[in-house]
């Protein structure tokens, strides 16, 4: 083997993902469903979660065509028995499980405060439910699945965080607020696996800047695709000057998973087109 040859066989191997088993929740949404293209193509044999699998079956044609494994399971984030009946197929199917992606979350209208309201309009009921999402949706599926890591002593968990986190962005304030605590919990559940199970037992978290999705387009972008105010501040606060492709988060994606990052948990990272570190001006 020549040198180049060598060194690309040890680029590749840190990152190799080759069969392993992996867990995504909210896999049929915008950013679950790239996530699940990316990581189908380099060998990872995925266990999708949906509400709804009707929204999943494109994907699992896709990725079935390529020659890729897909288990399409309709599932709720927000019960524990819904969780263990996954895991229960997971491990009779595979007998492990090494990465869970807890991609599912997101916003609701009564917990976002209007442009002509106050703090003070806060729906406390929508306010619980969107905490219920974000926070126990990604707490739920990681105690039933990090057990099954903790047991087997090793595996890699991948929370979705947000840019609504390290800085504030007005309106969404329950939104904000539970991804706050979802990032809590990640370095929480970080340091406890490490000290009482497995160093091999990573948890981790991208945080996104902003993405076109189902749940921001509207907010984002005006019909004839041109910016609406919300959407040209963030652009203006953005020093790439655009909005991120969900491909783009592949790269940190398949470094959290691998080894290429085995000494790293606890951490969350920005993919952001810059707006975490500008100032504006
Ligand atoms: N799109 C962005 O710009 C952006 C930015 C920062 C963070 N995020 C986060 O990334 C994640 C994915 O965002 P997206 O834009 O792909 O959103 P999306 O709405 O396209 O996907 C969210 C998925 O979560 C699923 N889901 C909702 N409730 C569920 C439940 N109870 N059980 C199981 N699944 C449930 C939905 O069915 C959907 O498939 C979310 O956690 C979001 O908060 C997105």
């Amino acid at each position: 083997m020549n040198r180049k040859a060598h060194k690309n066989k040890l680029v590749k191997s840190i990152f190799d993902l080759t069969n392993k088993v992996a867990v995504i929740t909210g896999g049929t949404g915008v950013l679950g469903n790239s996530a699940a293209l990316s990581l189908a193509e380099v060998g990872v044999k995925l266990v999708l979660l949906t509400t709804n699998k009707k929204n999943g079956v494109e994907l699992e044609k896709t990725i079935l065509k390529k020659g890729g494994e897909i288990s399409l399971l309709e599932a709720n984030v927000l019960s524990k028995i819904s969780m263990e009946e996954v895991r229960d197929a997971v491990l009779e199917k595979f007998g492990r499980l090494d990465i869970l992606l807890n991609i599912a979350g997101g916003n609701m209208p009564g917990a976002t405060i209007g442009p002509d309201q106050t703090i003070f309009d806060l729906e406390l009921d929508d306010f619980d439910k969107v905490t219920q999402l974000n926070l126990n949706g990604t707490v739920i599926p990681s105690l039933v699945f990090g057990k099954v890591m903790a047991n087997q002593g090793s595996g890699a968990i991948i929370n979705y965080s947000s840019m609504a986190v390290p800085r504030v962005l007005t309106r969404v304030a329950g939104y904000s607020a539970s991804k706050a605590a979802m990032e809590n919990f990640t370095k929480w559940m970080a340091v406890e696996m490490a000290t009482k199970f497995s160093d091999k037992i990573r948890v981790n978290a991208l945080a996104p800047g902003f993405f076109i999705g189902n749940q921001n387009r509207s907010l984002l972008l005006n019909e004839d695709g041109t910016y609406t105010e919300r959407g040209a501040d963030i652009i203006r606060n953005t020093p790439m000057g655009r909005f991120g492709e969900p491909d783009e988060l592949n790269g940190a994606l398949h470094f959290l998973c691998s080894d290429a990052s085995k000494f790293m948990t606890g951490a969350v990272i920005p993919i952001d087109g810059g707006f975490n570190i500008f100032s504006g001006v």
